[in-house]
């Protein structure tokens, strides 16, 4: 196995770093425009195999794609963080061009990859890598709805004082604040969540999860990482493991959900072949409007990059 993490930043690193430690690869390589940075961090990175005990290579380059060459999973992260004040959205003309090159040598030398993107604003740039690639959309998809899910499930095992291990949930629509947390979907060790935690609290922990992003953003200055990195590396862990794991992705809907023609979060099963199934819950009433209102903003996104005429 090889996996090729593109954009050696926070992210990228992390991501490279948990693939490494688990051996999810016999070749991790990192590939970056800046020059001598992946090189630097894949060293530093080998340089804990020693002290972690793991045997995955992991390869530095600057923009050399030959040595991405045969990968079998490709990990997009190069673009610009969010910086404070900045929407996701605010990010698109320039991250666009960034995932539309960068994929173009991605895919040249690795025709047979699968695709996971993860630079933002998420849903629309895994949409550009898609139009890039030109390739079964159940090979390019993206990371987001791990990352919210994992934040959610975070402030519950805060709130309820219990591991982070008994919560199930799932999220879903567009990376941004109107993302859908289902909380009849939640449940504390098959407990639904509904009987342990009152309605305001939830409500809380629910519209904090909604601008997680965004609260880190204010405290560090740039977005989160050590989360992004490991919810990207968790998606490729079930692809080189075939797992069958079910998680939210944001994948290319053609009618699931009544959402036709736009990559946004539901629940996919991942496997050796990509998104192996999309999963249609049976969303009530209120849970389809806010599924439209992601549906809404995203569209917006796809709207304006589309007025680029970036892949005519
Ligand atoms: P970073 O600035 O630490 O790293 C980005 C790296 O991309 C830099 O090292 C830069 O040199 C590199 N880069 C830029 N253009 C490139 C190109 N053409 N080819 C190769 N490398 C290139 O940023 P960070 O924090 O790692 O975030 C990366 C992206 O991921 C951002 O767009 C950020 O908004 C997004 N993100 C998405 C999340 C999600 O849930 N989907 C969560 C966190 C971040
Ligand atoms: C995050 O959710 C900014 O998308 C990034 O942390």
């Amino acid at each position: 196995m090889k996996i090729s993490v593109i954009g050696a930043g926070n992210v990228g690193a992390t991501c490279a770093e948990y693939c490494a430690h688990h051996e999810l690869a016999e070749q991790v390589v990192l590939l970056d425009i800046k020059e001598g940075f992946a090189e630097g961090k894949a060293l530093d990175l080998w340089q804990t195999a020693p002290i972690n005990n793991y045997d995955s290579r992991i390869i530095g380059s600057t923009n050399d794609y030959e040595a991405t060459k045969d990968s079998d999973v490709v990990v997009i992260t190069s673009g610009l963080p969010r910086k404070p004040g900045m929407s996701r959205d605010d990010l698109i003309a320039t991250n666009a061009g960034i995932v539309k090159s960068v994929t173009e040598n991605a895919i040249h030398y690795s025709p047979n990859a699968i695709f996971i993107i993860v630079s933002n604003p998420l849903d629309v740039m895994t949409y550009c890598a898609f139009l890039t690639a030109k390739i079964d959309s159940r090979r390019v998809f993206g990371m987001a709805g791990i990352l919210d899910t994992a934040r959610y499930k975070a402030f519950l095992a805060t709130e309820l004082n219990c591991s982070p291990k008994d919560i199930q949930a799932v999220l879903m629509g567009g990376h941004g604040d109107t993302m859908v947390p289902l909380p009849r979907y939640t449940t504390v060790s098959g407990i639904p969540v509904t009987e342990l935690i009152d309605a305001e609290k939830l409500d809380a922990i629910i519209e904090r999860t909604k601008v997680g992003g965004g609260e880190i953003v204010k405290l560090l200055g740039t977005s989160a990482w050590y989360a992004p990195g490991a919810a990207a590396a968790q998606m490729v862990e079930a692809i080189v493991r075939n797992q069958k794991r079910i998680f939210p992705c944001c994948v290319w809907l053609q009618g699931e959900y009544g959402i036709k023609d736009l990559y946004i979060g539901v629940p996919v099963k991942l496997g050796r072949e990509g998104v192996e199934e999309i999963i249609e819950l049976q969303l009530n009433e209120d849970e389809k409007a806010l599924l439209r209102d992601s549906e809404k903003a995203v569209r917006e996104v796809k709207d304006a990059l589309d007025a680029m005429n970036l892949f005519a």
